[in-house]
């Protein structure tokens, strides 16, 4: 029976820890590949892409040999804020969205007409998992005097309940706003990234109880520890960390604004806490700078995670290859549903479109 009160659905929130563990369990690592079969698939890949006019859309998580292609084939790498809105603008039959469900998701929902797929249906998010819209949706309907705000990270179910759509990018700006018309907020999913929105702006805000398994796992006490190795670095870290991490930091925000205050800070070095993904990007802007992961467990604990996402990691060349020849793996996303998460979504881009976004940081 589904949760019907506030207190049952914090205590059923620890049965979708024990799910996001399930989901894990399944998360298949691809095969390492050769530098001549790499070379193989990449070719194979853009004919395909040229003849069915496809385009991929990757993230900064994603294998740099993905996020390479991409860029090769006239395709994308962003944040997942960019890569909704360049799966959007973009003239392409085919969008191939390289990375995890709820990009492709909303890939779909802002392009009903093309068709989307995805390298892998396996690779989801921890802060998807637990947000099910059962117990969501019980929780929007105990506060009826709340504007619902959710995180891109959810399903298309959750954000058809929602009034916002946000991403890391611009979730501080929405929320700020709201704020200024005098409204309470109502937050799903990441705990961290939503505690860290309510200090910065002082909102009401409700916040559900979820986080990121990758970015949960860094830690302050081993972040101050390499700050006294690193006395001149800078620390970039995404909001969706704990806040003793995000306290610590010189510059807070999305995959791209922490690209960005990499390549414009004047530091040489940086400590960077979030997936490994983006050090790709990093070295690229900034060829001549010295970019550190931050630890992810205090000084007497082993690594548990390695600011890895394992979800980001399922999509590979061959996945790619396999899906696009199939055209298998389709996104779809049922009309009514689709109708429904396009209005917080667009929203959400209409914001973007008409205010500058703010970088947050000391820096
Ligand atoms: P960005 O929007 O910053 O790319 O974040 C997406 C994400 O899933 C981070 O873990
Ligand atoms: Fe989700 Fe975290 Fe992976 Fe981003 S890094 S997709 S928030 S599990």
């Amino acid at each position: 029976m589904s949760p019907t009160t506030a207190a049952e659905i914090t205590s059923d929130l620890a049965a979708d820890t024990l799910l996001v563990r399930e989901y894990l369990d399944r998360a298949v690592r691809p095969a390492v590949l050769d530098e001549e079969q790499q070379q193989k698939y990449r070719e194979m890949i853009k004919e395909l892409m040229a003849v069915k006019n496809a385009r991929l859309v990757a993230h900064y998580y994603t294998d740099p040999v993905l996020q390479e292609l991409a860029e090769e084939t006239g395709g994308f790498v962003g944040d997942s804020l960019e890569m909704a809105r360049f799966g959007r603008d973009c003239d392409a039959e085919i969008l191939v969205v390289a990375g995890v469900k709820f990009m492709g998701e909303s890939a779909k929902i802002l392009s009903p007409d093309k068709t989307v797929l995805m390298p892998t249906l396996q690779a989801t998010c921890s802060l998807d998992i637990a947000c099910p819209i059962e117990k969501f949706s019980v929780f929007c309907d105990e506060h009826p005097d709340r504007i619902v705000v959710v995180y891109a990270n959810t399903s298309a179910a959750v954000k058809a309940r929602s009034d916002w759509v946000v991403t890391s990018s611009i979730a501080l700006d929405v929320v700020e706003h709201l704020m200024e018309q005098g409204k309470k907020v109502l937050w799903a999913p990441d705990k961290h990234l939503g505690s860290y929105i309510q200090k910065t702006t002082g909102a009401d805000m409700l916040l559900w109880d979820a986080a990121c398994i990758v970015h949960e796992e860094f830690k302050a006490r081993g972040l101050n520890a390499m700050r006294k190795m690193y006395p001149d670095a800078a620390i970039l870290a995404h909001p969706e960390s704990p806040s003793a991490v995000l306290e610590l930091a010189d510059v807070v925000g999305s995959t791209t604004q922490i690209i960005n205050a990499a390549k414009n800070l004047p530091n040489t070095e940086m400590i960077v806490a979030t997936d490994q993904g983006i050090f790709h990007k990093l070295q690229q802007v900034a060829p001549h700078k010295k970019f550190i992961i931050a630890p992810t467990a205090g000084n007497d604990a082993t690594c548990r995670s390695c600011a890895q996402c394992p979800w980001m990691g399922m999509n590979s060349l061959q996945s790619l290859y396999l899906s696009l020849d199939a055209q298998s793996n389709v996104i779809d996303v049922a009309a009514e549903l689709a109708e429904k998460a396009m209005i917080p979504l667009q929203r959400m881009l209409d914001f973007a479109a008409n205010n500058q976004l703010k970088v947050r940081g000391k820096a």
